[in-house]
């Protein structure tokens, strides 16, 4: 049985770095066949829109994405692909697990903490207004709904893949009606999962205690701006935004994709780093099922990471993205 999933391969570097994700799950034997369909700089020049219908229409039908980074073309007057494709799909969660890989040299060896943010209000409602002419509103939706709908999606998460313990941050001493419904939506649906620890925490106290020591925390469930800034700190425990997957998910779709961006300084050279959407695309077969496939490339990422011969130039190495992608092919088939 094979899967169609839709394909955005993205701008600047996001055909290079695709190319080769597609390349090494096919090699893995991921049950899929690729949709493509085009959005951001590309789909604007064509259409004259950076989020085409068609876009949406086949995400809707495929309910699975993998996707490249966007640019959202200066002076288009558009609001972000990457923020409209969360509104209009309602991908409230944004998915982050942050993990140590072998190999990378980073302050801590064995980091495990996944970081999920509320993707659909906070500041990124883009609620603005120019109130006089120097000075501006820039409000912060908060609603019971979306909270409680995201608190709810965390604890499913956290009793599905083993964790323990649930860890909302906030800043309500200063915001207590937004940041305060917030937690209160936590830990009011937390009461139906007695079984998980749940703790709540401010932002700076964990910003500053994930930097001296992560081991403690296990799942972090931000709003969107806290969520935005601590996923990538996270992101730095472990060696940066070329190293972790990252996926937008909501009711009924999931959209995979790195976290980093367009990279306009080494597109086109093919010497990108295809790791962040090839983990994505990793954790995109996890959510569907083919945790076989999933491990396979696992497994060969660690072993040409462990092995420290083949890796792109953000890693230190001097191999471009084909051969990096081509290290870890050799290495799945030379695993038993
Ligand atoms: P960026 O992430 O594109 O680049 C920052 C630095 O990291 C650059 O030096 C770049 O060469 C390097 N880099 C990024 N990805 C890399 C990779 N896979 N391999 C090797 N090096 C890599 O961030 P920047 O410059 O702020 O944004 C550029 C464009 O990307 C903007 O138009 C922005 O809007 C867009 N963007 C899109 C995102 C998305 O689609 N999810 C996320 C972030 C930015």
């Amino acid at each position: 049985m094979r899967y169609r999933v839709t394909l955005i391969e993205g701008d600047g570097i996001g055909p290079e770095v695709t190319a080769a994700t597609c390349r090494v799950l096919e090699a893995a034997g991921a049950p899929v066949e690729w949709e493509r369909v085009v959005a951001g700089a590309a789909a604007y020049e064509a259409t004259g829109h950076p989020l085409p219908d068609a876009v949406i229409d086949s995400l809707k039908r495929n309910r699975v994405g993998l996707k490249g980074p966007l640019s959202t073309p200066k002076g288009s007057g558009y609001r972000s692909a990457n923020v409209q494709l969360r509104q209009r799909l309602q991908l409230f969660v944004g998915w982050r697990p942050v993990v140590s890989l072998p190999g990378i040299t980073s302050r801590y060896s064995d980091v495990d903490v996944v970081v999920l943010r509320e993707n659909t209000e906070g500041l990124y409602a883009g609620i603005e207004h120019q109130v006089r002419p120097d000075t501006v509103v820039s409000l912060k939706l908060s609603s019971r709904a979306a909270a409680s709908r995201i608190a709810r999606w965390a604890f499913e998460y956290a009793r599905n893949q083993g964790r323990s313990k649930i860890t909302v941050c906030h800043k309500k001493a200063v915001l207590p009606l937004g940041d305060g419904a917030f937690v209160d939506a936590f830990f009011e649906v937390g009461q139906d999962y007695p079984f998980m620890e749940q703790e709540e925490a401010s932002l700076d106290e964990v910003s500053m205690a994930l930097a001296e020591d992560p081991s403690p925390f296990d799942v972090l469930l931000l709003e969107n701006l806290y969520g935005d800034i601590l996923s990538d700190l996270c992101a730095g425990l472990v060696g940066g935004l070329g190293v972790v997957p990252g996926a937008n998910v909501g009711h009924e779709v999931a959209l995979f994709e790195a976290v980093h961006g367009t990279a306009p300084d080494i597109a086109g050279k093919g010497v990108a780093n295809p790791l962040a959407v090839l983990l994505s695309g990793v954790l995109m077969m996890e959510y569907m099922g083919a945790r076989a496939v999933a491990q396979r490339v696992r497994d060969a990422v660690g072993d040409v990471l462990s092995a420290g011969k083949v890796r792109t130039g953000d890693l230190g190495g001097s191999a471009n993205t084909e051969e990096f992608a081509q290290a870890i092919i050799d290495a799945m088939e030379g695993r038993p």
